[in-house]
């Protein structure tokens, strides 16, 4: 069980269902794959700033690469933002999204480097790194010893304990499929995958979604990017984050106008809106807590300090490859999730 504590308000933002934002003045159509809320503030500030109706859904990251690529004939969606970078960039290599040509002069090497390998149709808008989190309250009653490794995630004491995101759909979840491969190699890392699934509840859609319950208490233990368990932790919640010891990927979150957008102009003010220090600055006002892409942003106290975490040189080029991608989620259906608990 979970108490409404200090933060109530923070909490239900969190926890609160999607919305439709209209204005007026032209229109746009976005796929936001981050948080609702920061959604929601993003989508009122552009219209406020511009005119312009937005019509806003939030689908996680690989869901929206699904659906990018079912419409290529006739792209519904204008822009998306949010999410992780490695479906942009696959989407950018596929021709499925188009150079916004904004300039990106302001932005920080790692954001540049993402408009590098996809000749400018994904841009970096934030950063964050992969982690565990932990209900201290749900270990304690339970007797467990926190984990602080990702090997410790095959522990037996964590059965039923465990929940992470399906990489299908998750962009996060497809963070740490690719970590665990460049941290451990190929078979090792499905070994891993497979030991740890024996402990997992839940392979949830969302890559948030699992730290949202190891908040509620519904779970002991979950894996996602550690400013998503900084929201939650920050808000009240009994959360421990831990960076483990083997070292950890990261994300780059993306802008990406979709090839063909019927609200092409407006796609582009969204990108440039988007990439201002001033914008990228609100992300706090609603709880999020990703490093932003943009030097003059501030950076929240509560973000998760990059530098002093074991990051790995996480290689967006390879990873961020649609054959790539196929590649490791087959082989996941297959070592992973089909084979669950064998
Ligand atoms: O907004 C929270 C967040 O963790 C982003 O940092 C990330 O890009 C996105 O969620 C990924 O969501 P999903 O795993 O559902 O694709």
């Amino acid at each position: 069980m979970f108490r409404l504590a200090a933060g109530t308000a923070a909490m239900l933002a969190i926890l609160t269902t999607p919305q439709v934002v209209m204005g007026n003045s032209g229109s746009l159509n976005v796929v936001c794959s981050a948080e609702q809320p920061w959604c929601d503030l993003m989508a009122t500030a552009f219209e406020k700033e511009t005119g312009v109706d937005v019509a806003m859904v939030r689908k996680s990251t690989g869901e929206t690469l699904a659906q990018v690529r079912a419409e290529s004939e006739n792209p519904k969606i204008d822009v998306w933002w949010g999410g992780t970078g490695d479906p942009h960039l696959i989407a950018a290599a596929e021709g499925l999204s188009q150079p916004s040509g904004v300039d990106t002069g302001e932005l920080l090497g790692w954001a540049r480097n993402m408009a590098e390998i996809s000749e400018g149709s994904a841009i970096g808008i934030y950063a964050g790194a992969l982690g565990i989190a932990y209900n201290r309250e749900v270990l304690e009653e339970k007797g467990l010893t926190p984990p602080s490794c990702w090997a410790d995630l095959a522990d037996v004491s964590y059965a039923g304990e465990i929940q992470v995101a399906n990489p299908n759909s998750s962009g996060t979840a497809y963070t740490e499929l690719a970590t665990f491969v460049q941290l451990f190699g190929e078979d090792k890392a499905y070994e891993m995958l497979h030991e740890i699934g024996k402990n997992v509840n839940q392979y949830t859609k969302s890559g948030s979604a699992p730290s949202k319950a190891a908040a509620r208490g519904e779970t002991g233990i979950s894996i996602g990017f550690m400013h998503d368990m900084v929201t939650l932790a920050s808000s009240g919640f009994p959360l421990e984050i831990v960076a483990p010891c083997e070292g950890t990927g990261y994300e780059v979150g993306a802008v990406s106008v979709i090839a063909g957008a019927k609200n092409p102009e407006n796609a582009v003010k969204w990108v440039e809106f988007a990439l201002d220090a001033g914008v990228q600055s609100r992300a706090v006002e609603v709880g999020q807590f990703q490093v932003p892409s943009n030097g003059n942003a501030t950076v929240a106290p509560e973000s998760p300090d990059l530098a002093s975490i074991k990051l790995i040189d996480y290689d967006f080029a390879t990873y961020g490859s649609g054959d790539t991608r196929a590649r490791l989620l087959s082989r996941w259906d297959a070592d992973v999730k089909d084979a669950e608990k064998n």
